[in-house]
Order: structure tokens, then C-alpha cells, then sequence
């Protein structure tokens, strides 16, 4: 039996790195947990979310994974401080991003994250280190990821935080390119193209499942062949995450499960 790799959330938001995993990586077996019950981690401490991450980390160590994603930007702005407490390769969404923004040779672009990982610079350090001259500008969200884990597509409240966000962006001067830099946001896609279909959304799920593949691939663990399954975990209902499966055309779902994990005591 061939190990299975884990994807991490703070809630539904990984599912959109999941679809992009099961695309590049069809064969692999991903086991997922998405922690509901504690979303959302963008508006705590690091102390807090370094611990809530730990348990997760620990539940995937147990059932005994070959990688990990962090599929969450926020947990991700922090993945350095969890890399030498594991065997298995832990892979950010920020690096992998940062050098597919450098490939597409822009010159300017808005991040669009959660109030911590705006708080950090993460994107905006790691982008410098690259090009000093990067034009950079930043958009917090401390609602928006919090609405999306709720679930309600359709709601007054879901249109105007993003109305607001895209109104304060146009404010910004001239850009073009938006950093989706919450794994909750690709969910919404439809409604920023709604509001604003002349921008170019940056998606970080997609780089983040190459990275992986080539990780994999280097360390010549890459499964190559059988179909892939995919287990999804939640800490909270699993309701919202088959509304998510099915907003976001997901395939081979097996079941969908709440679990309790031990709380880690350092
Ligand atoms: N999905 C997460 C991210 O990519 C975090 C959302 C939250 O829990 O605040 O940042």
C-alpha cells in the first residue's frame, strides 16, 4: 500500500488546491483536513496557529503520509517553523507562487490575503528577495474566508466584501494582476469575474500542486499509476464541504468525515 499524501486547511479553502492535485497528480491518494472549527486562523496570533497546525501535522504523521501541503496561505507565511519537526516534505503555497509570479515577468501586482498573512509581508519579503523593484500593493480581508467557510454563494454580505475589496483595489492606481492569496477565494472566483471581469486573478493552487509533483518526482515517490482517491476530514460539519466538492466540480470523493484530533501540548 502506497502512502498517501495529507493537504491542510483552516477550512474549505485547500479544496481548491485538492482540485489541482487531482489534475497533475491523478493517481496519487489524498487524505484532506480542513480544521472548520477553528477557521479562521487569518485573524489569530501565530502562537495559536502555529499549535492548531501542529495537531494537524501530528494526525497526518500517525496516519503515516509521504507529504503534506499546506494548503493555506496564512498557515503557509509560518510552514518554516514546522519543517525540521518532520520526516516527510512539507510544501508551502507562497514559494511556489512567488516563483511563477516571477516567471510571468509582470512588474506590479495586488496581494489579496487574510489580515495575517497581509500582517507578515510574507508575499511582499520573498517577492523583494526577487526583483527589488516589484511594484507591490496589499489588500487585508478579515471577513471574506470566514463568509466562504459558511457557505452561503449567494448572500448580500459575500458580493459586497468583494465589491468593497475590488473598489478599494480600482483606488490603488493601475493594476491588473490580483494575487487570490486565500485558498478560500478561487471558491468565489465566479463573483470577483462577476464584479470585475477586466482583472487577471492569480489562482495559487495550481503552482502549489507542480511543486509538488516535482518534489515528488525528485524523491522518486511519485505514484504513477491507479486511480487516485481522495478522503476529506473536517474538524467541523461535513455539509459545507460537499457543497464545495460540488461548486467546484470534484471528482472521486470518498467519504467525507468529521474527526476529532488530539490537541497538541507542546
Ligand atoms: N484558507 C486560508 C488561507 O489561504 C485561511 C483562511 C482563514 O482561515 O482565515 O489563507
Amino acid at each position: 500500500m502506497e502512502k498517501p499524501i495529507g493537504v491542510l486547511d483552516s477550512g474549505v479553502g485547500g479544496l481548491t488546491v485538492v482540485k489541482s492535485i487531482q489534475k497533475i497528480l491523478p493517481h496519487e491518494d489524498i487524505i484532506y483536513f480542513g480544521d472548520s472549527k477553528n477557521v479562521p486562523y487569518g485573524n489569530r496570533e501565530e502562537d495559536e496557529i502555529f499549535t492548531l497546525t501542529m495537531a494537524m501535522l501530528k494526525y497526518f504523521e500517525k496516519r503515516n503520509v509521504k507529504m503534506v501541503a499546506i494548503a493555506c496561505n496564512t498557515i503557509s507565511t509560518i510552514a518554516d517553523r514546522f519543517r525540521d519537526k518532520f520526516d516527510f516534505p512539507i510544501v508551502d503555497i507562497i514559494t511556489p507562487t512567488v516563483n511563477h509570479i516571477e516567471n510571468m515577468g509582470i512588474d506590479k501586482m495586488v496581494i489579496l490575503g487574510t489580515d495575517f498573512t497581509i500582517r507578515t509581508k510574507a508575499y511582499e519579503k520573498l517577492l523583494r528577495e526577487r526583483r527589488k523593484d516589484y511594484e507591490i500593493s496589499s489588500e487585508r480581508s478579515p471577513r471574506l474566508a470566514e463568509l466562504v467557510d459558511r457557505g452561503d454563494y449567494k448572500s448580500r454580505e459575500i458580493y459586497d466584501t468583494i465589491g468593497g475589496h475590488l473598489e478599494s483595489i480600482s483606488q490603488m492606481g493601475n493594476f491588473y494582476n490580483i494575487v487570490l492569496a486565500c485558498t478560500h477565494y478561487p471558491i468565489v472566483e465566479d463573483i470577483f469575474l462577476e464584479l470585475d471581469p477586466t482583472l487577471n486573478y492569480i489562482n495559487p493552487g495550481f503552482q502549489q500542486a507542480k511543486a509538488m509533483r516535482m518534489i515528488l518526482h525528485e524523491k522518486g515517490i511519485l505514484k504513477k499509476e491507479g486511480k487516485g482517491s481522495l478522503q476529506v476530514l473536517t474538524s467541523g460539519s461535513p455539509e459545507i464541504y460537499q457543497m464545495v466538492l460540488n461548486k467546484l466540480e470534484m471528482r472521486d470523493v470518498g467519504e467525507i468525515k468529521t474527526v476529532e484530533i488530539p490537541p497538541y501540548l507542546e
